[in-house]
Order: structure tokens, then sequence, then C-alpha cells
């Protein structure tokens, strides 16, 4: 029920439209009564007392009646539909907004398919049931009730026959109710599967053609189609049920009814008139019946969706600012981690760091795969908080400046160059929103990556197509960088790309690093030699611990880890030999 509450919540602010519409369905539900009450009289006076002029005008009136029912049958279904529809985009809105605010958990622990399948699938089912149901609940909850006060108002005894046996209908809807609304939530899980799926095959789709994946993957597809169809047969299936079911059981209702009141009849105690007036009332009053029975299932499917829609809503972002948190102003840039540990589940990645970055310092990290060094730059900008000790910019420890102020203070280039569907000069703009335009090509120059941009068919203004397919890997990582360097932030944060380039736009990509890296505070995960070599002080970082630290000569000197990786990362086997082995 609390989950009904809430939706009606979010359809409050849209509550004239409401209003308008369940005023004119219910005029459409008091006008379905008006018609049932008026066959009575009608029928009288016609076949009675042969009234031509009455005869002659009852098409008129049935024409204007209708016409009037039609009308307002359109505001009944717009403003309902409208409704809905105003009310999911505030849901939709706020389910985007609340998962912009979450943790990259929270992302590393859902498919990204998935996560959008609750926006896009899971928020329009919910959708599809609460539109219905409001109409349904005004327009045919009120011709039930205008027909269920004309039946009892003829005849109370034979509206108690007739009626007996709607009671008995509730148990077999509520059952079937019950199972839809967990075959939703089922078929929901498969949509979401579906959606990843897709997700994933259209991104990585040259990984499937490469490796001549595309059978398996259409086959994969057609499991997912499967396992969906079978559970949306099965809710086709109780949906189809109910109705039968709800009619089966109202037959008996009628079968009394035409039994008992044709004895009526028959005895005089009841007029024929009035037997014909009551019999289609009750014709009539048994659809809204079946169709209400119809929306609480319809109900049950939405709520399956709305279940999932609002866990979306519900989760809080695990990283927010300190109740008295501060801003960071006028950083100075340096970077210090005081015994941090850190794990994501149980296992430690990170064990007893400690390190400092002074001004303007380039560190580089370096050391075996898996080793840590990601996890620790991403503590940086907080992606996660430390689990001991503390990461400090300025000597304040990072959790208690406000966020939007730390990460003003960072800049990003990460391994993957993110690029979106906007202009090239746009895509530069996420480094400073609003930058006037000569601001970009200066950043875009600096990272050299105006040539290249000019020559583009549209300049800055070309629209760079979901993920970037038209640019090549370097010029890719050029305007990541040039990203970087809009933001002009005092602590930068490099994940080198380790995609082997062609000498020339490896040199440009170097000399764009370069420019970047001057006057900042650089933690750079190194894979270029000369990154390294550039380097103020070098971490080697292997298994959560870093096991040397020093700059390039000192390390080799070493004749440790760090000599080892150099010799065969870089290939100068005979530098480091010459020196480790005597
Ligand atoms: N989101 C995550 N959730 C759980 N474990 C993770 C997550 N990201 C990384 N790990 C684990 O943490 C360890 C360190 O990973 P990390 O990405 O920091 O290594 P790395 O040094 O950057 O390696 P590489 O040089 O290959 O990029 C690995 O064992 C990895 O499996
Ligand atoms: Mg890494």
């Amino acid at each position: 029920m609390n989950i009904f509450g809430r939706i009606i919540q979010y359809s409050r602010p849209y509550w004239l439209r409401i209003f308008i519409s369940a005023l004119a369905s219910g005029l459409v539900g008091a006008m379905d009564g008006a018609f049932a009450y008026l066959v009575e009289p009608l029928l009288k006076q016609i076949f009675a007392t042969k009234d031509l002029t009455i005869f002659a005008l009852l098409p008129f009136g049935v024409i204007l009646l209708f016409m009037i029912r039609a009308g307002c049958r359109f505001l009944n279904d717009y403003f309902i539909r409208t409704a809905g529809e105003l009310a999911v985009r505030s849901i939709r809105n706020e389910i985007y907004e609340n998962s912009m605010s979450l943790g990259l958990r929270h992302y590393n622990s859902n498919a990204t398919g998935a996560l959008m399948s609750r926006i896009l699938n899971d928020v329009g089912a919910m959708q599809g049931g609460i539109g219905n149901v409001v109409t349904s609940l005004f327009r045919e909850g009120l011709s039930a009730v205008s027909l269920l006060a004309v039946i009892f108002y003829r005849n109370w005894l034979l509206a108690l026959i007739a009626f007996v046996v709607i009671p008995l209908t509730v148990y077999p809807a509520q059952k079937i109710g019950k199972r839809i609304k967990r075959l939703s939530s089922q078929s929901q899980i498969k949509m979401a599967d579906l959606s990843s799926l897709l997700q994933e095959s259209f991104s990585g789709i040259k990984v499937i053609k490469a490796f001549g994946l595309e059978n398996s993957s259409v086959q994969r597809f057609r499991t997912v189609t499967d396992d969906y169809y079978e559970f949306i047969r099965r809710s086709i299936k109780y949906n189809a049920i109910s109705a039968p079911i709800t009619e089966l059981i109202t037959s008996f209702g009628i079968a009394a009814v035409i039994w008992a009141g044709g004895s009526m009849v028959m005895r005089g105690t009841m007029s024929a008139a009035e037997f014909f007036s009551f019999i289609t009332a009750m014709i009539l009053v048994y659809k809204p019946i079946k169709t209400l029975n119809g929306a609480y299932n319809i109900l049950q499917a939405s709520a399956g969706a709305a279940v999932r829609v609002f866990e979306v809503i519900d989760q809080h972002p695990d990283i927010i600012d300190a109740a008295d948190a501060r801003a960071l102003e006028s950083c100075q840039g340096t970077v210090e981690f005081r015994n941090v540990s850190f794990r994501y589940d149980e296992e430690y990645i990170l064990r007893n760091i400690s390190l400092r970055a002074d001004r303007n310092q380039v560190i580089a990290l370096v050391g075996p795969s898996g080793g840590g060094k990601t996890t620790l730059v991403s503590l940086i900008p907080r992606f996660y908080d430390v689990c001991e000790g503390e990461v400090l910019i300025d000597d304040h420890d990072i959790r208690s400046l406000t966020m939007v102020s730390l990460v003003n203070q960072i800049a990003l280039v990460d391994q993957e160059t993110t690029l979106f569907n906007e202009t090239i000069a746009n895509n530069i703009r996420y480094g400073k929103p609003g930058a006037p335009l000569e601001e970009v090509v200066q950043a875009a120059t600096a990272a050299f990556a105006h040539d290249f941009i000019m020559q583009l068919p549209e300049g800055y203004d070309t629209n760079i197509g979901d993920r970037g397919v038209r640019l090549s890997g370097g010029q890719r990582q050029r305007i990541c960088i040039a990203r970087a360097l809009l933001k002009n932030a005092p602590i930068l944060i490099l994940d080198e790309a380790t995609s082997a380039l062609d000498t020339e736009s490896e040199q440009m990509v170097q000399n764009a690093l370069d420019n970047l890296m001057a006057n900042r505070t650089t933690f750079v995960i190194a894979h270029r030699l000369s990154t390294v070599l550039h380097a103020d002080k070098i971490l080697v970082l292997e298994g959560g611990r870093v096991v040397e630290s020093g700059s390039h000569g000192d390390l080799l000197k070493t004749c440790g880890l760090y000599s080892r990786l150099y010799s065969l990362q870089f290939g100068d086997r005979d530098a480091t030999e010459s020196i480790c082995e005597p």
C-alpha cells in the first residue's frame, strides 16, 4: 500500500488534470446510470401510451447523449494520461538525478544496461498502470456506482440476489493479482537483462565481430527473449483468466435474477419495463466491475515495476558532504596519504599507504597489473572513501571538504577516453562548463588537438557521435587532455592509456601531456618511459603496498622490482643489467 501512496504523491501536482478527468469520467459513469434508468419510463411511454413525439425525438436524444459522452470521454482520457505522463516525467527525472548522486560502488555492482532499464522500462511499466487505474477507478467506478444505484432503486431484493455473487469474485481476483505482481517483477528483471545485453553488444560490437561471436550473441539474446516471453506468457494467462472467471461467477447472478425477476413479472409484483431496466443496468454494471478487476491486475503489475523504481530512488549516496564540510579555496595542491588502507569488499587492496606529493610535483605510479594504482588515485577525488587512514589536500582531510570544492581542484584524464555524443567544443567544455570558444581553442591548441579539429567537417562544432567512432585513439586522448587543460585544476590525475600509438601521435600526446602537467601536482599511472623519467618521485605498488619509491636513478640502483619492470617494459635490459649484475 505504501507504494500506491508514493505513486499518488507524484501525481499530486497534477491534481487539476486528475480532477477534470475524474469529473468527466464521473459524467460518463452517471450517464450510463441515467441511460439504464431511462429505459423504464421510455419503454412505458412509447409502448404503453404509443407517444409518437417521444419516439421521434428518441434517436436525437440518443445521439446528443452520446455526443456529450464522447466529449467527456475525451477530456477524461486526455487529462488523465497527460497527468500520468507528467508524474512519470518527475519520477524519471528523480531516478536519474539520484543515480547521478550515487557513488561508483553503485555502478560497479550494476550492469549499465540494467540501470538504464530501470529508467526506461520500469518507469514505463509503472506508468501504464497508473493512468489506466486512475481512469478505471473514476470512470468505471462511478458508472458502477450509478448503475448499482439504479439497480437497487428498481428492486432491492433482486439486487441482493444479483450481488450475492460479487464478493465471490474478489478472492480469485486477489490471488491472480498477486501472481501478476510477481510475474511483472520477474519480467522486468528479464527486461533489464535484455537492456544490458543490448548495451554490451552494441558497445562491444568490435570485439564481437573480431572474435566472430555474432551467432553466440544472437543465441544469448534469444535465450533472454525466450525467458522474457515465458514470464509475459504467464502474466497474459493470468490476465486472460481473470475476466472469464469474473464473468462465469457473475453469470450465476444473472441467471438467478432472470429466474427470480421473471417470476416476479409473472406474478405481477413487477412490471416488464421495470424488469428490463433492471436487466439493462445489471448487464451494464458487470462491464465496469470486470474492468475494475482488470485494473486491479494492471495495478499489481505496475506495483511490481514501481518497487524496482523506488529501489533506485531510495538509495542514498554513500559519499556525501560532512555536516560541517568546508569549501576548499585557493588550493596549493599538496596531496598526502596517511596510513591509508582500502578495500572494495573483504580483501584489502591498499595497505598502509603513506606518501606526500608537494605542490607541482609529479608522482609516477608503476607496478604490476592489479597492484592497486588505479584504486589509489581514485581515492583522491573520493570516488571511494578510505577505510583506514586519511587522504589530505593542503593538509585538510578530504572528507572535511565539500565534494564540489574538492572535485573543482582535480582534473582527471582517464585510461578510457570518454567522449560524449556532442560537439567537440562541448566535449572539451566538460572541463569548464560555459567556457567561451577562445578558451576552448586555447586548451585544444595546448593539447595539440587544434589542427586535426580544424580538419574535421565542422571544426569545433563537429558532433562526435556515440563513443567517438570517427576519431583515432590518439585524437580522442588529446581531446580529453584539452578538457583537463581547460579545467586548469591544481591537481591532475592521469591514468595513461597503454594503447600503442604511432611515434608521431605518441609524440604529440606526450607534448600535450607535458603541457598539461606543467605547474600542477600530478599523479600519473605511467606507462610511457618519458613520463617516468620526468617524475619527481616514482612509487612502485605491488599487492597494495608501496614496495619502492624514489627517483628513476635511485630505483635503478636498488635493483628491485622497479629495475626489473623497467627492463621488461621498456626493453632497456642492457642498461639495467649492467647496473644490477656486477
Ligand atoms: N570496483 C572494484 N571492485 C572490486 N575490486 C576491484 C575493483 N576495482 C579493482 N578491484 C581490484 O583491486 C585490485 C587493484 O586494482 P587496480 O585497478 O587498482 O589495479 P591497477 O594497479 O590499476 O592495475 P592495472 O595496471 O592493470 O590497471 C585488483 O585486484 C582488482 O581486482
Ligand atoms: Mg589501472
